[in-house]
């Protein structure tokens, strides 16, 4: 495993989130999704979160280098928060009836992109259908609303916001609900379903984030968002 290879838990976010005017707020978003995090079991990130430590490395993954994740010591329903290019990034382990919800054909309905038609992920024919993903269990997104970037919370418990919702990721800005895989639902204001980054699997535990190896594929892709 390569050295740069971070563990779940010992996956870095800083700050810069919102690149626009607004910092603090910027800054309160990050904590606020911290607070979602934590309560999905990510008790160790957060501290790493607090301490900037940028060294060489990182300093060449803050220019956009990929990063590498090892999820192996993930559990089922945890949320990991990591980042590239000073995005947040996230990764979800999900669970058998996360999965099955996002095929229901009853919420399927109230999403405004269910088969994610607008630009919002690398090689529409590489990672699409209800799980945006290259494999179903683990789902990774830059953890953005498509709305003015909050960083939305990871809600995984169902009907905690609307009777209706199966849970998900819920914005606490403006109230945007999304999905198990950050598809957008009607009544938000967020346009967009969220981001998907280019990546893919190292190997069957290490998650490479800012390139695919799709001979023929957009390696460079970035998100219309940023
Ligand atoms: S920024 Fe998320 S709903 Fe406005």
């Amino acid at each position: 495993m390569n050295n740069e290879t971070r563990h779940a838990e010992q996956a870095v976010v800083m700050d810069s989130v919102r690149p626009e005017q607004n910092a603090d707020k910027g800054r309160r978003n990050f904590l606020i999704s911290a607070a979602g995090v934590l309560g999905a079991g990510a008790v160790g990130l957060f501290a790493d979160a607090l301490i900037d430590n940028m060294n060489p490395g990182k300093a060449v993954e803050a220019l956009g280098a990929p990063i590498e994740v090892d999820v192996s010591r993930m559990e089922p329903g945890q949320l990991i928060l990591t980042e590239w290019k000073k995005k947040p990034i996230w990764i979800l382990k999900r669970e058998p009836w996360m999965l099955q919800a996002l095929a229901d054909p009853t919420l399927l309905r109230r999403l405004k992109d269910p088969d994610s038609r607008q630009d919002q992920q690398p090689a529409p024919q590489f990672i699409n259908g209800n799980y945006r993903a290259l494999r179903p269990e683990y789902f990774i997104a830059v953890a953005l609303c498509t709305h003015m970037q909050c960083i939305p919370a990871y809600r995984p418990a169902p009907h905690t916001v609307t009777p209706w919702w199966p849970g998900g990721f819920h914005c606490p800005c403006h109230g945007s609900l999304y999905d198990f895989s950050a598809r957008v639902f009607e009544g938000s204001p967020a346009p967009l379903n969220i981001p998907i980054p280019p990546y893919y699997w190292k190997s069957a535990t290490v998650a490479r984030i800012g390139e695919m190896n799709v001979h023929g594929l957009e390696k460079d892709w970035t998100p219309d968002i940023w």
